[in-house]
């Protein structure tokens, strides 16, 4: 029996908020004093090259866990083939209002309408300059929930230039649910500007700093398959260098009279797997491997994991799985990659 699958029920029987600080507080705890190892487990797994970068592993952390960097080392210390951190805004910001977390373990789901709370891109760049592990990082960045769409461009560009020099890559996130607008980002139109806008921004950015960091868009699974495929277009004529599939859902189909199911927000866990699967699926086939997908959503088993790699995903990234199944999944999930070639 693991420490999670013992510790699980005490967390669960407290607010989700203050269970997933705790976590994240014994965590640091247990790293420091090696109760996980400082450099991490090194799974029996053969490296992968994707983006340009090699991953150890195929089995990261999602983006909203660690959304200030504060962390990073101690979730390394899980054995993360890559960490994913932020979302994070050029300006500190609170967030929506609490209760904003919500858990409804009969679907093994999540709704959070966090809101993008974090300490700001400065206090994010801070805890990087002093990040001892040294694996696969992605920095998540999105717009201030007072910046308009119309000037969301220059959210983005602001966090890249301070994120740039410390980035493994750098995620676009434009599907959350609960920062009012954002997926309007996702629209052609809207979207074919910014890209080319972010494209040429990076340009720059790796003249300045000697060095090419990929820039990876994160979408929602709220779209239609005709909606996936222009959506993969534009990614393709903006050579964008990975795209994540997917943030989480505002469908509440697979919740229907459960509690909490009524919650505005985005929804993650077991209801996300087949919508979230369905749109690496669409994009896998109009990409044909020329960007790589990066699978999130509804991962609770490492079956689940085999789907999204059979979808066409090249990596998978893990939220609701580690608070309903602890970090064991992780391991489970690079053996299950391992054993399937
Ligand atoms: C998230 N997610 C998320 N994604 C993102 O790009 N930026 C963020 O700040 C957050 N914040 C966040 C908070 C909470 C509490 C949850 C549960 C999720 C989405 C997350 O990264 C992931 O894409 C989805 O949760 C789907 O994966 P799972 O949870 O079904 O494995």
């Amino acid at each position: 029996m693991s420490v999670y699958s013992l510790i699980r029920p005490l967390l669960f029987l407290i607010d989700p908020e203050a269970a997933h600080d705790l976590t994240l507080k014994l965590l640091t705890i247990a790293a420091r004093w090696a109760v996980v190892g400082t450099t991490g487990p090194v799974f029996d797994c053969k490296p992968l090259r994707v983006m340009g970068l090699t991953f150890p592993n195929p089995v990261g952390l999602a983006a909203g866990l660690d959304k200030n960097g504060d962390y990073v080392d101690a979730l390394e210390a899980l054995g993360f083939g890559f960490v994913e951190v932020g979302t994070v805004t050029p300006r500190a910001q609170p967030g929506n209002p609490k209760p904003r977390l919500f858990r409804i373990p009969e679907a093994q789901a999540i709704i959070n309408r966090m809101g993008f709370n974090n300490r700001g891109v400065d206090h994010l760049v801070e805890r990087l300059k002093k990040r001892r592990s040294r694996g696969i990082l992605g920095i998540n960045i999105g717009k201030n929930f007072d910046t308009s769409i119309e000037n969301a461009a220059g959210d983005y560009i602001a966090c890249m230039r301070k994120v740039y020099a410390y980035a493994s890559y750098i995620t676009l996130n434009i599907s959350s649910p609960n920062t009012k607008d954002l997926r309007n980002l996702q629209h052609p139109e809207s979207l074919g500007r910014l890209l080319q806008r972010l494209k040429s921004e990076q340009t720059e950015l790796c003249n300045r700093h000697g060095k090419y960091v990929p820039l990876a868009v994160k979408i929602a699974p709220d779209l239609s398959d005709a909606e996936a495929f222009a959506m993969a277009e534009l990614l393709l004529a903006n050579q964008i260098d990975a795209v994540i599939a997917t943030n989480t859902t505002v469908s509440r189909d697979r919740i229907k009279g459960l509690r909490h199911a009524g919650e505005d927000g985005g929804l993650s866990g077991r209801p996300l797997f087949e919508q979230s699967t369905r749109i690496v699926a669409c994009l896998s086939r109009a990409l044909k491997t020329t960007i790589p997908i990066i699978a999130s959503g509804g991962i609770l088993t490492p079956e689940d994991a085999l789907e999204k790699k059979a979808a066409g995903a090249s990596l998978v990234q893990l939220y609701s799985g580690l608070v309903y199944k602890g970090p064991d999944l992780i391991a489970e999930t690079v053996a299950a990659f391992r054993a399937s070639g």
